[in-house]
Order: structure tokens, then sequence, then C-alpha cells
């Protein structure tokens, strides 16, 4: 039996539901000498914004106990070097391009997603409302339903492909923020970004990033995520892409029973950059094995108590 991984999400197909994550692999340029991005199911940029960003100054990384904190502060090229330079690059690979969006103000979102949509080779846009590390935007906006509903609905006046909004787990009820989401148009959902944490050098006492927090990724959240994509998915009727430490096929299949219909990978891909390959193949031989016919099967079908 050969397994079927396809799925379908706003009615664009996907060769397998194993993405990468925003913010882990740039523009995918580097990932492309590591191996060929086809094998992946869509491959997701580093938020774009409309000025370029320098980002917060280093350090900005740093590894805490199974995971790692990050507060970048949406360092990017800005959309006109994005469109240029990065595009071609990335339209030309066989895989599906989700370009992550941020913005400092509503109308930032709404003018970068403006000019993405004549873009060609790009197949949605992934809504950054949930980034942390800024003051303005991302989880400004995320936090806030009623803000949430609005950006969604801006965005999609202007861009005409699909549209996912990522979510942040650092709200009272994400399943608020989700039916806002959904309210507001989104075609999908991503769940989660990072958790906010901090870490703090006990010689220098100061904390280990410049901006004195930052958001917690890898296999430290990957029970948070679990459980905030199952809150969503009974809540919500919207496909939703999972995300929060993923590191094995077992990892996959986890999320995809919670209620993801794909996943994305990030923190893993610092330790070992073909994981989504190594996982793809692994979700193959779990299908194999319980003769699973389709991918799409799993979603959603933990056996709950
Ligand atoms: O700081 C950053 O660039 C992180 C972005 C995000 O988590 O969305």
């Amino acid at each position: 039996m050969k397994p079927d991984l396809k799925v379908t999400i706003a009615g664009v197909e996907f060769d397998n539901p194993i993405m990468t994550a925003s913010g882990c692999c740039g523009y995918g340029e580097e990932l492309a000498g590591v191996f060929p991005l086809s094998r992946l199911g869509g491959l997701v940029t580093k938020s774009i914004t409309l000025k370029p960003r320098l980002g917060h100054p280093p350090p900005r990384t740093a590894e805490v106990h199974s995971g790692m904190l990050n507060a970048i502060g949406l360092a990017n090229v800005g959309i006109d070097r994005f469109i240029a330079e990065k595009m071609p690059f990335l339209a030309g690979q066989k895989t599906r391009i989700i370009v992550n969006v941020a913005g400092s103000t509503l109308n930032e979102y709404v003018e970068v997603c403006r000019r993405l949509n004549d873009v060609p080779g790009l197949d949605m846009i992934e809504l950054n409302i949930s980034c942390p590390n800024v003051d303005e935007g991302g989880m400004e906006f995320g936090s806030d339903p009623v803000m949430t509903e609005k950006s969604l609905a801006a965005v999609k006046k202007v861009f005409s492909r699909p549209v996912i909004a990522k979510l942040s787990p650092n709200v009272t009820s994400i399943t608020d923020i989700a039916a806002a989401a959904e309210q507001g148009g989104a075609d999908a959902l991503s769940v989660i970004n990072s958790v906010v944490g901090t870490s703090v050098d006990i010689d220098t006492w100061r904390p280990r990033l410049t901006n004195n927090k930052g958001g917690l990724t890898g296999p430290a959240i990957k029970p948070i995520a679990l459980a905030l994509v199952n809150a969503v998915y009974e809540k919500c009727r919207l496909p939703i892409i999972g995300i929060g430490g993923i590191s094995s096929a077992d990892d996959v299949v986890e999320f995809l029973l919670c209620g993801a219909t794909a996943v994305q990978v990030g923190t893993a891909l610092f330790i070992q950059p073909d994981a989504p390959v190594t996982m793809v193949r692994g979700l193959k031989d779990y299908m194999k094995k319980r003769k699973i016919a389709s991918v799409e099967r799993l979603t959603g079908k933990v056996r709950k108590y």
C-alpha cells in the first residue's frame, strides 16, 4: 500500500502535511542546499514587513532546557526586496509557498498584503498576529478578538488567495481568538506561535536576550501546543496547521490526532536541518504499518476518555 500524504487546506493541495515554520529557514535559500524543497509540503517565509527591519541586537536567541528562546524582532528585508530578490527563487521551488506577513499597524499589514496580491508563485499568506517580541502589531493584535477580526477582514479585502491567521498561546482564550479570526474571514489557522519566556545569566544578572524576554519554542512547548490545537479543533471549523516543538514523525502524528491537518517544523531545523524529510519518511512508515490509506484520516481522531 502506498499511503496518500496529500492534504488540502482552503482549496490548496499540499503533497504532504509537513512544512517549515516561519523564521526558521529565512527565505529558503540555505535550506535548498540541504535537500530539494520539493520534499516539503510547504515553506513558510520569515515575517515580511513594509520596511526592512534589522530586528533586536544580539544576543537574540538562547538555548534553554528542551527548547529555545528567541527575540529576533522581525528582522527581514522588507516587502520590496522580498518581492524583487526572494520571491523569484521561491516561485521556482516545487513546493507550496506561504508568505508570513507582519506589521506595526493595520495599514502596514494591509499594504504588504496588497503588494503580495499580484505576485506569482505564492500560495497563501500567514498573518502574524502573534509575534511576542514587538511592542506594536503582532501579539498586540492577536490577543484582542476585535483587532483579530478587523485585521483578517482588512487583509481579505486586498489579498485574493487564502489567508492563514497565526495564533498566540499567550492569551486568555485561544478559542475566542480563533472564532474572531474565522469571523474576519480567515481560511485556516496556525496554532501556535511561541510562548513568552525569559532566561537570566546568573553571573552577569542580565537576561540572556537583549529584549529581556522572548518566545519559547521547541519540545518544551509541545504539550501546550497539542492541547491548544485540540481546543481550537473542537470549537472551530477552520483547518489547523499545528506548530510547537515537533521533532519527529511521532510528534507529527500526535498533532494530526489532536486536530491538525498539517504541521510546521521550526526549532528542530536548527538541530537537524533535514528533519522534515525524516518526518515525511517516518509518517509514511507509520501509515503503512497501520494500513492508513490517507493521512487526512488521522485529523482529530484522538480517542478521548
Ligand atoms: O522576533 C521575531 O521575529 C519573532 C517572530 C514571531 O515569533 O512571530
